[in-house]
């Protein structure tokens, strides 16, 4: 997720630009660059690390002009390198863009383009944009980007400006978000009005397929059959802060919301549906690397640990190797039994949790390869692993992971597909079938998000109950920790979780009416078994049994004849279903710590990246 600005008018281009990127920095910051128009020609201005390096810059040697594009980076394509940083520019060097989102076609695109003769200055998907407008123009810009555009596959938002055409901006939305600020004899583009409150609260929305132009006519939104389209122009009241957050009251409930678009940004080009494969989007990992593995660590930490857990069931079932799952504090102190057939596994949203890390450079000291399943790709272990899965999800602020999780559930799921088909463990047919259910995963996420209101009901019921219990088998028994996970991290409401087959060996002592129990007991293999370790619990004699609130699935009309209340999520195929049951466990634990009052998105003693022991 990256942050887009451009502007259009009489003040300091450079100054707005910079202005407005400070406001989208929350989207993420390992490099940042504005070009402007100066003097009739582009200049631009690129640094690596926070937003500041790049306004020091701009300090010390200010860059004269009114038309300017601006960008962050939060690397996806490439490193955060001063070369992969935007703007990027096409093969005359007279026309840049900055771009959001992901070309899932980029690599063909580039081929093409080299064969045209093409040279390429850095790994981005974003540059093929900028030499495919290039290629494409004629003397006139829209038309151009519209041309090239019949051409691109994915999500993108972003913006062009050519040095023959210092009149015109021109933004393109398709998937990422894109508006237009209307000023006096100025107009802007952003990623979010974020960026343009500190100069206008006329805003227009744009919608997918809408090209925008901003120039000294103000601004104008057609199609991509040039059709103009009435402008709509929003009053936007909210401060700054709110702007940031969408609206949400906060990060947490607004990275929920994203599921839809996290996961789809996770799954991007990696779905090749024609052709029935997985494209990992890293080439270092080879199929020949794959097929020499006899074993799998996963190495993680709290959130990540649990993806982990999850990644096992799927690892095994798909691609029938054995995987072992440890908290990395425990790994890196233990003499694990490692060698260059064991693929050791990172999970981390961050890159930077001190104890993974740790872990991870013990397993290539022992000789294993290593791969990353990491959100920020940037950070050290995405510098350090052989190979990086990248979530993609966009940065999370809220300490409590909720898009950062499922994201790396669906990686893994990606990763065990391709490693059954590498491993001819699944069959063509079955992996035919997962790609369709991946590809169908972010409309059933939008589908699960709407039981919000229900969640928020049984929140009020239960907010001021001291325990909890979460029960789960099978690969929703780490969906249950999860729950536990983020209740007691944001509420500071004690909660366990339980295999529910262990509930008799022990813990169901702890059971009485004050003591809810939240049952994952959604279609799955082990549905019926769920079912008895239910009716075990609530038939102790002598013991009153606290109320049992079950997440089942849609259709299910016996379970209520099992529990007190239930909440129903859309029905999915099992190895999905621990991100769909995910989802009414992060609504509850934020609702119930809503409730309470609690700091929700920065919870007490806790901090976002762990980099100490
Ligand atoms: C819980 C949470 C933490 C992190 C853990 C690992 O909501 O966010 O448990 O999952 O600290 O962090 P990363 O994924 O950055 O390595």
């Amino acid at each position: 997720m990256c942050g887009i600005v451009g502007y259009w008018g009489a003040k300091q281009a450079s100054d707005v630009l910079v202005g407005g990127l400070r406001r989208l920095e929350y989207r993420g910051y390992d490099s940042a660059g504005v070009a402007v128009l100066t003097g009739g020609a582009l200049h631009i201005r690129r640094e690596v690390g926070k937003l500041q390096a790049l306004a020091d810059g701009l300090g010390r040697a200010p860059l004269e002009g009114s038309v300017g594009i601006g960008h962050t980076r939060w690397a996806t394509h490439g490193r955060p390198t001063t070369y992969n940083a935007h703007p990027h520019t096409d093969a005359s060097g007279r026309l840049v863009v900055v771009h959001n989102g992901i070309i899932e076609n980029y690599m063909a695109l580039k081929e093409k383009l080299q064969a045209a003769g093409h040279v390429f200055q850095s790994d981005t998907d974003s540059e093929v944009l900028a030499h495919l407008v290039g290629s494409c123009y004629g003397g006139d810009l829209p038309a151009a980007v519209r041309h090239a555009l019949q051409q691109v596959e994915g999500t993108y938002a972003a913006a062009f400006l050519h040095q023959d055409h210092p009149d015109t901006i021109v933004g393109v939305r398709h998937g990422a978000p894109l508006v237009a600020g209307v000023g006096e004899q100025e107009s802007f583009l952003a990623s979010d009005v974020s960026a343009l409150l500190d100069h206008t609260r006329s805003v227009v929305y744009l919608d997918d397929g809408n090209l925008v132009q901003i120039g000294p006519e103000g601004v104008r939104v057609s199609d991509l059959a040039d059709n103009a389209l009435p402008l709509e122009v929003h009053r936007v009241d909210w401060n700054p802060a709110a702007a940031e957050k969408a609206g949400f009251e906060h990060f947490m409930l607004k990275e929920i919301h994203e599921q839809p678009a996290s996961l789809t940004n996770t799954l991007g080009g990696r779905l090749d549906q024609a052709a029935n494969r997985i494209h990992l989007g890293d080439q270092r990992l080879t199929e020949d690397t794959l097929r020499g593995i006899r074993r799998v660590v996963v190495v993680a930490c709290g959130t990540a640990y649990y993806a982990g857990l999850v990644g096992k069931y799927v690892l095994e079932e798909l691609a029938r190797l054995p995987v072992e799952v440890d908290v990395a504090s425990e790994f890196r102190y233990r003499r694990p039994v490692l060698d260059p057939e064991t693929l050791v596994i990172a999970i981390s949203q961050s890159g930077e949790t001190a104890d993974t890390l740790a872990a991870l450079r013990e397993a290539k000291r022992l000789g294993c390869p290593t791969l990353g399943v990491i959100n920020a790709i940037g950070s050290t272990m995405g510098r350090e692993v052989d190979a990086v899965l990248a979530l993609q999800s966009g940065p999370e602020i809220s300490v409590a992971s909720t898009k950062a999780y499922t994201s790396m559930v669906a990686a893994m799921l990606v990763l065990g597909v391709h490693l059954g088909q590498v491993r001819t463990t699944l069959s063509d047919a079955d992996a035919a079938g997962l790609i369709r259910d991946l590809k169908h995963l972010p409309a059933l996420v939008t589908k699960t998000l709407e039981m919000a209101p229900k969640v928020r009901a049984l929140a009020e019921a239960f907010a001021l109950s001291q325990n909890f219990l979460f029960l789960g088998r099978g690969i929703n028994y780490p969906t249950a920790l999860e729950g536990a996970l983020k209740l007691k991290e944001i509420s500071y409401i004690h909660a366990e979780a339980y295999a529910a087959g262990e509930m008799k060996h022990g813990p169901i002592a702890l059971i009485n009416e004050a003591m809810p129990v939240l049952a994952i007991a959604t279609r799955s293999a082990t549905y019926d078994k769920m079912v008895s370790n239910i009716q075990e619990a609530r038939s102790r004699k002598g013991s009153a049994m606290g109320t049992v609130i079950a997440v089942a699935t849609e259709g299910d009309i016996q379970i209520a004849h099992h529990v007190d209340r239930v909440l129903f999520v859309p029905d999915c195929p099992e190895l999905l279903s621990p991100i769909i049951n995910a989802i009414p466990l992060q609504l509850l634990a934020y609702d119930i710590a809503r409730i309470l009052g609690k700091d929700i998105d920065q919870p007490r003693n806790l901090a976002k990246s762990v980099t100490v022991e």
